[in-house]
């Protein structure tokens, strides 16, 4: 293992969506490992993507019996990487000791598959705990996004760019100064005051609202704000979970918690984030340098950028080096 981040590699990365892990493995990369991600009857696997035998990528063979049967020579793995069978060895001879697939952690939950590269320290992002019964949930993505996770991290906890860069749905640039706020810390989650903007159409639906948003980061790459509507009380949580594929390439995925709107189909929601995205996607993709710098000397900060100067010592504290200069 070649990487040198401290944080990252015990961290529980989300890498596909559980609807998406059927009956063939799929390949995924975390923090530029390949992995092969597949489902069992026991369960959700993920294996370093190579067999040990050519070199064959292990997501190119297939699930049977409960087993990853390589695509090359047929050497069957079980959950827990032994090989199990070699079909041309002999009847009579012991399959090698050192034939295993080396496994990773993973786990599925909350509609995702999570991998962690070393031992996870943390439990799970507990995006369904947080909500009270009666949210409606919708999951969304995976986006992506040419562009380090802590850039795209950043970008979600920036306040002050909703009135330009969602100029008509989450802002106005008429009405662009953000009240100061602080941030403080509990258990280890970083939280936002309340922060209040004026959204002139913030679900697509074409209703402008007060928003009152608070926001929370949970770790390194997994962050949400929750808004409440000044006026009613329609409360609206975002979840944002980000996978390191490389440096600059990533995978955003969503989990969009509501109370209201409950007859509104999902698609609606959908459609709208997607739009949001793409509006993001322009800034993300071509800010420089693309590793976030986590110096506070470099870039220009205000105190409205709070948030994002906060993000980044956290980042420093725990040794983030992935995405990050
Ligand atoms: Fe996998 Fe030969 S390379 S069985
Ligand atoms: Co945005």
């Amino acid at each position: 293992m070649t990487i040198q981040d401290i944080a990252l590699i015990d961290e529980w990365h989300p890498v596909l969506l559980s609807s998406d892990l059927l009956e063939k493995p799929i390949p995924v990369i975390v923090l530029g490992e390949k992995v092969a991600v597949f489902r069992t009857s026991q369960g959700v696997h993920a294996f370093k993507d190579l067999c040990i035998h050519r070199g064959v990528p292990l997501s190119l063979g297939k699930v049977k019996g409960d087993e990853l049967v390589c695509a090359y020579h047929g050497w069957s793995y079980n959950g827990c990487g032994t090989c199990t069978r070699i079909p041309s060895l002999p009847a009579d001879r012991a399959i090698p000791s050192k034939a295993k697939a080396f496994v990773y952690p993973c786990v599925e939950a909350h509609g995702f598959i999570w991998v962690s590269l070393g031992t996870p320290v943390h439990s799970l992002p507990k995006v369904s705990a947080y909500i009270p019964d009666g949210f409606k949930e919708v999951i969304m993505g995976p986006y992506i996004l040419q562009a380090a996770g802590p850039r795209i991290i950043e970008n979600f906890l920036d306040v002050s760019h909703l009135m330009f860069v969602h100029e008509g749905l989450l802002g106005n640039s008429e009405f662009a100064e953000i009240g100061d706020y602080q941030v403080y810390e509990e258990d280890g989650v970083l939280t936002s005051e309340e922060i209040v903007v004026y959204q002139p159409d913030p679900d697509g639906t074409g209703r402008g609202v007060h928003s009152r948003y608070v926001y929370e980061v949970f770790g390194p790459l997994c962050v949400a704000f929750t808004k409440r509507d000044r006026d009613t009380d329609h409360i609206f949580r975002l979840f944002l979970m980000v996978l390191p594929e490389t440096e600059q390439m990533s995978k955003a995925f969503m989990l969009k918690q509501r109370n209201y709107a409950y007859k509104e189909p999902d698609e609606v929601f959908v459609q709208f984030q997607d739009l949001l995205i793409e509006q993001d996607r322009e800034m993300v993709e071509n800010q420089k340098p693309e590793l976030l710098p986590l110096d506070l000397q470099a870039e220009l900060h205000l105190n409205t950028d709070r948030l994002s100067i906060a993000y980044r010592k956290r980042l420093r504290e725990l040794g983030v080096t992935f995405g990050t200069a």
